[in-house]
């Protein structure tokens, strides 16, 4: 079963091109705010039913490559946290070796793809069918081989993605984890509907706050990007699940500036790490004013008593 909105065959050629932009990856950045909303109007009864599919498991497994499985690492933690359901999220080329023979009907493996096709994460929802686990997926491509291949699928709505870095599937694949995320928290009692309530009409505000935040930060970024063009690797840092943003921020400089980066959660770095930071080292830190925030500034402290160069996303 597929949910339809914007199906492949109905994108228009406006779609496709690159619409004033220099390059593909700059005009999905500046569609965001919009990828976001179609995203977030999601039809309820379409997240409801992969939530009851994902809340009859013992289990939640979530898999996918390179961008997708960052968004799987953020959608684990909002599944541990707020729905307290038991998940992991592994990399879809090691799902096999890591699971081995431990699946079962019990099990359900949520495959996240924006192209549907990728063949690690076809690999790995082959292996978690013949153990007999079910498979949902969250994938931008109707009738994908991904999506062929599940039990129950989500499209996330974001339209073409035609740059090689993905960008707005990110930012949509986050937003309709978290709508099943607060739904299966309402379904397992883990938060009271008032609280969902509010988190959701939270949630519903952020295709407007990323509308400002790209437009106004636009310049700012450029400026930061002017002044490090010259350092040859960077360190992003996050906590909780802003170690999902920080690897993903990661791999897009990897990809996009062939510049060495790194990332892991902040905590981690005084155990060993922090030895190659030198005077002007960049360090970019994800710190939202989230409940992880206080500790984040203790690890920034010590990174920057090595006079390490920090650039904050705040
Ligand atoms: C990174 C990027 C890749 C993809 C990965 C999985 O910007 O585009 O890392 O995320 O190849 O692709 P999908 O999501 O199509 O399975």
């Amino acid at each position: 079963m597929v949910s339809e909105k914007f199906p492949r065959g109905s994108w228009t050629p406006e779609m496709v091109e690159k619409g004033g932009y220099p390059h593909f990856m700059l005009k999905e950045i500046h569609e965001q705010p919009k990828a976001l909303k179609n995203a977030l109007s999601l039809r309820p009864e379409v997240c409801q039913q992969a939530s009851r599919i994902l809340n009859d498991s013992d289990q939640v497994y979530i898999t996918g490559a390179g961008t997708s499985n960052h968004a799987g690492l953020a959608g684990r933690y909002m599944f541990t946290k707020l729905s307290a359901i038991k998940t992991q999220n592994l990399v879809s080329s090691e799902f096999t070796e890591l699971t081995g023979k431990l699946l079962d009907e019990s099990n359900v493996v949520l495959a996240i793809s924006q192209s549907g096709e990728t063949s690690e994460t076809i690999n790995a929802v082959k292996h978690a069918k013949r153990q007999g686990a079910k498979v949902v997926s969250l994938t931008n491509v109707l009738e994908s081989t991904i999506s062929k291949l599940s039990d129950y699928t989500i499209y996330t709505y974001a339209g073409p993605e035609y740059g090689l870095a993905a960008t707005k599937t990110f930012l949509v694949q986050v937003a309709c984890l978290s709508l099943l995320s607060l739904d299966l928290s309402l379904m397992r009692g883990s938060l009271g509907s008032s609280e969902v309530g509010k988190l959701r009409r939270e949630l519903m505000k952020t295709p407007l706050i990323v509308d400002k935040t790209v437009k106004r930060q636009d310049r700012v970024v450029r400026d930061i990007a002017y002044q490090y063009a010259n350092k040859s690797s960077f360190l992003f840092l996050g906590r909780g699940i802003s170690t999902s943003t920080a690897m993903e921020g990661a791999l897009k400089l990897k990809e996009t500036a062939y510049v060495h980066a790194e990332a892991y959660p902040a905590g981690e770095s005084r155990h060993g790490s922090i030895a190659i930071i030198e005077p002007g080292f960049p360090v970019i830190i994800i710190a939202p004013p989230d409940e992880n925030y206080e500790k984040l500034i203790k690890n920034l402290k010590e990174i920057k008593a090595y006079q390490a160069k920090i650039i904050s996303v705040v």
